[in-house]
């Protein structure tokens, strides 16, 4: 059952859903908006632009004015300084899609695109329905909203969105400029270099645009992923999306460190919301970047497979030994407790009390120009095959001012130990621009 919003897109109470309501049963009149538009899109589309579709779904649904579908606890704003889900405190559940354009499609599609995925995002994030929710005003019409995210709650659901490269440069070398965007491609968004042991795979690998969407329920994630796939129909196409449960890393103190799939706890030297100098250090963009980016960030997703059973078979120590961590606590292999900093220097009966090829020594900051990188990953399972092996491993996504810090750490875990037990099976780069201020849609920036 559905609410109304009041004039300023705010459902008076999380109980207003209920039954009993008269707003609720108020909702049940037949609203005339979008009538004709809609129409056409449940016969087919046929005589609609590809931007007309998506406006078709959220007409009507200005900010905020979609339907309750479950109450107003558990939001994060969309709009702010930075996007969200970048600091705010990591959800546990993950619907990660990427998109491509569809031939043909130009700046007009794409503007049109980000305009009404921005307006369907606020609502989304608000805990509303998109448009009149389960109650199209012709019940011969589908609902302008897919419905499983009805009776829940927000969620903390937040929706971070990228632009690929792709966009600025076209698919091919020598490709027009469909978009009209080229002379904006920041310098720093190079492609990701090959990196030693990669066995990317294209079918989950790139896209032109993509959508994190976060939440702590993965019903609220997967709705937002399908209504925005939904709205782009004609102008963007799912290119290949995944699921991750079990977030692998804090961007809060108040969160305990989760673990990830090796049994590890993930995330303890991860820069925390509260580290303001580090974040302008190592995940804005700033002065020094283009205007549009400014306030953004790049992020890298990494989909690695982890061989669990080959690693379920190693000892302990040698576990241990790989990480340069214990496994209960999580302290370094020189003590101090989950949070001392390793001690690179300790020696062991003469030996390095860190493996000189332990993962948190080739990933430290001292070991990479004092790079630190904004990790934000997700543990996923996709399934098993036919020797009995989980489909397992950890949705790596980092934030980083600049491309270029991900590529250094990532080589310098070339000799890491733990490479014998994983594989980069997928990959994608995108640039997402800083926060959306109030009248403005995400993106806006670039195509003024
Ligand atoms: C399946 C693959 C991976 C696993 C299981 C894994 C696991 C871990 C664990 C257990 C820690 C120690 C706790 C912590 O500080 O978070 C850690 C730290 C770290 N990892 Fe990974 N990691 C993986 C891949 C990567 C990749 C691909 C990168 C970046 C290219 C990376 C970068 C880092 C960094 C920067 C640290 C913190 C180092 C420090 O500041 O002390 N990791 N990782």
């Amino acid at each position: 059952m559905t609410a109304h919003a009041d004039a300023d897109g705010v459902v008076p109470d999380e109980g207003a859903t209920g039954a009993g309501d008269p707003e609720a049963s108020a909702s049940a009149t037949p609203r005339p908006s979008r009538r004709a538009l809609f129409g056409a899109f449940g016969a087919g589309a046929a005589g609609l632009t590809a931007g007309a579709i998506g406006g078709a779904l959220l007409a009507g649904s200005g900010s905020g004015s979609g339907t309750a579908s479950g109450g107003r606890s558990g939001i994060v704003p969309f709009r702010g300084e930075h996007q969200a889900g970048i600091v705010t405190p990591a959800q546990d559940r993950l619907h990660f899609a990427a998109f491509k354009m569809v031939d043909g499609a130009g700046r007009d599609e794409l503007v049109s695109l980000l305009r009404d995925w921005t307006e369907a995002a606020e609502i989304l994030t608000q805990g509303l329905a998109i448009g009149t929710g389960l109650e199209p005003s012709n019940a011969l019409l589908p609902p302008d909203d897919t419905g499983e995210a009805e009776g829940l709650n927000a969620g903390h659901l937040t929706l971070t969105i990228g632009l690929g490269r792709e966009l600025f440069t076209g698919r091919t070398e020598g490709a027009d400029d469909p978009f009209g965007i080229r002379h904006r491609l920041p310098d720093a968004f190079e492609p990701l270099p090959s990196f030693a042991f990669d066995l990317l795979e294209a079918a989950q690998s790139g896209g032109d645009l993509c959508v994190q969407a976060c939440a702590d329920d993965p019903q609220v994630a997967v709705h937002a992923i399908r209504n925005l796939t939904r709205i782009g129909m004609g102008r963007a196409r799912l290119a290949w999306s995944q699921l991750g449960f079990g977030r692998t890393a804090s961007t809060s103190r108040e969160q305990d460190t989760p673990r990830n799939l090796f049994g590890f706890k993930d995330g303890t030297m991860n820069i925390m919301s509260d580290e303001a100098a580090d974040l302008d250090a190592h995940v804005w963009v700033g002065d020094d970047g283009p205007e549009w980016l400014r306030g953004g960030s790049y992020l890298v997703a990494r989909k690695i497979l982890m061989t669990i059973e080959t690693w379920d078979r190693a000892s302990l120590d040698e576990q241990e030994r790989i990480i340069g961590r214990t496994k209960l606590v999580g302290e370094p292999l020189t003590g101090g407790g989950e949070f001392a900093d390793p001690d690179l220097a300790a020696l062991t009966g003469g030996e390095p009390a860190i493996d000189i090829a332990a993962h948190v020594r080739l990933a430290h900051p001292s070991q990479n120009d004092g790079i630190r990188l904004l990790r934000r990953g997700y543990n996923y399972v996709d399934g098993s095959n036919s020797l009995g092996q989980l489909g397992a491993g950890l949705f790596f996504i980092s934030f980083q001012k600049d491309p270029a810090a991900f590529v250094r750490v990532q080589q310098s875990l070339k000799p890491d130990l733990l490479n014998e037990y994983i594989r980069h099976i997928g990959s994608g780069l995108w640039a997402v621009p800083g926060g959306v201020g109030p009248g403005e849609f995400l993106g806006q920036r670039l195509f003024d």
